[in-house]
């Protein structure tokens, strides 16, 4: 058995599930449901939350990316040099492409989230919070969007 790969192999995917199941999870279901909730409900939640997902979110998406190229070299019979190359070359590149955009678009959810929060602790500001919420939603879509893309690419890369 090649413990390495092992390893490798059941923390990228491990995290990579964590990461792309909250993007989904946060963008479908906890994002809407919170804002028909009113800004009260808002802004508790956004407190007790928001900083514990940026964490997790951002810890989940390292691991990934990490564990995601050590495996391109790792891989037997695979290589970076393949990247864009092949079939798995490609489909491991738009994944990577993907998760890169995701990571990136999801620090700048997460700022856009954190002015929120404290826009709605000031009553003077609520002219600001409509153009927040409107980032929040497109980018997490989009977010959740590009995780899937790179689930789906990751999973079919063996076989195309
Ligand atoms: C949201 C982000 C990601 C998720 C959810 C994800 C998920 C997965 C899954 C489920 C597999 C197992 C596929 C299989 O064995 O059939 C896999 C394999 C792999 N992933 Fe990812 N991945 C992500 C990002 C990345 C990134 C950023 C890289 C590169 C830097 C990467 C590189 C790889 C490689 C090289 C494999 C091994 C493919 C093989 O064994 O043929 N992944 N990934």
């Amino acid at each position: 058995m090649d413990t390495e790969i092992v390893v490798l192999r059941i923390l990228h995917i491990l995290a990579g599930v964590f990461w792309a199941g909250a993007a989904v999870y946060l963008a479908l279901v906890l994002e809407p449901k919170l804002r028909s909730l009113g800004d009260e409900i808002e802004s508790e939640v956004l407190r007790a939350i928001s900083k514990l997902n940026s964490l997790w979110i951002t810890l989940s998406a390292i691991i990934t990316i990490a564990a995601g190229f050590a495996l391109i070299s790792r891989t037997p019979g695979h290589s970076f040099g393949e990247l864009f190359d092949s079939g798995w070359g490609t489909a491991i590149g738009i994944g990577l492409v993907a998760s890169l955009l995701a990571f990136f678009l999801s620090g700048w959810v997460g700022a856009n989230t954190a002015k929120l929060r404290r826009a709605l602790l000031e009553p003077d500001t609520m002219a600001a919070l409509q153009p927040l919420r409107t980032r929040i939603v497109i980018g997490s879509r989009i977010n959740a969007v590009l995780v899937v893309v790179a689930v789906g690419t990751m999973a079919a890369a063996r076989f195309v």
